[in-house]
């Protein structure tokens, strides 16, 4: 027992000394650049992510609802998938998405190669199937040799795909914000109303479900904590895969980075303002009623947490041939 305790407590001394040491103390830890394993692998995902081919009408790609040029998302209550069909949930943004211990609101997908086979083939998304999106890819010379280029290989299979757009995904990463400035040491980083709102944030509770370096992702929790949340969207969260009635609106904690350039806000994205968020959360999770000065505390300390977006040139994808097959825009 004394063994196991003194073992505990060296492991929790050594992960805390690991962190940087001005945030050592810190629910939040800074977001960390990543370096590509294989840089060939994420350049071939990135053509693949922007590819409207790899859907059935062929003018949907995952760029449209994961719009890199805002913050990753589409920025609409609800995605608008195939044929202009009205989808059943908000769209998480995908920067930082790495971080997730699980990819979903109700976290059905294990990581990232997991999920990105999943919106090819869904009916009300981009309603191809895998065969097809192969077939396209496999007729297309261009692409074979960034295949072969990649991964030793050039008869593409779904496997590769996936493996290629989770390659691109991981690099979606947004270091240094404002925020991860101050935490590394930079004491003029934030203003005093900044600060102010990071201390209310901690103090008040947010940290026990928005943390780590994403500030979520890392849990699933129960939306109405305190009170129950009044939305009109059927999403039951975790309870719709396990069918128990305790996992009913628990929804995977979203990230906080970039937050201010992700609205709509919540699973029905329902709620347009970080000001009506914050006093959302607030009310439902913690029980506890913010002035108006607090909420704009907490607010101006959130937008300190846009970082660094995705730089990169916008990829140039490779045309078709005479025998790819052709999109189906319309019936
Ligand atoms: C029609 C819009 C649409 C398209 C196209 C689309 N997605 Fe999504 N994406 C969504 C929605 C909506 C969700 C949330 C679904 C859920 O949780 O049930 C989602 C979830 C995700 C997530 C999980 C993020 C998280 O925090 O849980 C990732 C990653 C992702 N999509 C990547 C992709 C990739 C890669 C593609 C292209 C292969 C793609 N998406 C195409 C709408 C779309
Ligand atoms: C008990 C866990 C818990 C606590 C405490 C909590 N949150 Fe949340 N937060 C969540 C969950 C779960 C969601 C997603 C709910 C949904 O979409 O239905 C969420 C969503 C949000 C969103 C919307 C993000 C998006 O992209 O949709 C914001 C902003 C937010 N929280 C801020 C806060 C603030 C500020 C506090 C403290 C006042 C706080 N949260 C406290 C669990 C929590």
């Amino acid at each position: 027992m004394k063994l196991r305790s003194l073992f505990v407590a060296l492991v929790a001394s050594t992960t805390a000394f690991a962190w940087h040491a001005a945030s050592a103390d810190e629910p939040i830890q800074p977001i960390q650049a990543h370096k590509p394993k294989n840089p060939a692998m994420v350049e071939l995902g990135k053509k693949l992510y922007f590819d409207p081919r790899l859907s059935r009408s062929g003018i949907m790609s995952c760029n449209t609802c994961h719009n890199l040029s805002m913050g990753g998302t589409d920025n609409i209550p609800t995605s608008v998938g195939d044929r202009w069909q009205q989808g059943p949930i908000n769209a998480p943004t995908v920067l930082n998405s790495s971080l997730n211990l699980a990819q979903f609101w109700d976290g059905r997908a294990k990581d990232l190669k997991a999920q990105a086979g999943g919106p090819i083939a869904n009916p009300g998304e981009m309603a191809f199937t895998h065969e097809l999106a192969v077939d396209v890819l496999n007729s297309i010379p261009a692409y074979k040799a960034e295949f072969k280029k990649a991964f030793g290989k050039d008869k593409v299979n779904i496997d590769m795909v996936t493996d290629a757009i989770a390659a691109f995904e991981e690099t979606l990463v947004t270091p240094d914000s404002r925020f991860d400035k101050w935490l590394k040491g930079d004491k003029k980083a934030l203003t005093a109303q900044e600060k102010a709102g990071y201390e209310l944030f901690k103090n008040s509770g947010c940290t026990a479900c928005h943390y780590g370096p994403a500030m979520g992702g890392q849990s699933f929790q129960k939306m109405g904590l305190v009170k129950e949340y009044d939305t009109k969207n059927k999403a039951q969260g975790v309870a719709g895969l396990t069918g128990k009635d305790a996992d009913r609106m628990k929804f995977k904690v979203p990230t906080l980075r970039n937050v201010e350039m992700t609205y709509p806000y919540f699973h029905d994205g329902a709620v347009w303002t970080l000001e009506e968020a914050v006093d959302i959360m607030g009310k439902l999770q913690l029980g506890r009623t913010y002035s108006k000065d607090e909420i704009a505390q907490i607010v101006a300390f959130l937008k300190t947490l846009t970082g660094k977006q995705p730089d990169f040139k916008l990829p140039i994808l490779p045309p078709s041939t005479n025998d790819t097959p052709k999109p189906k825009p319309f019936g």
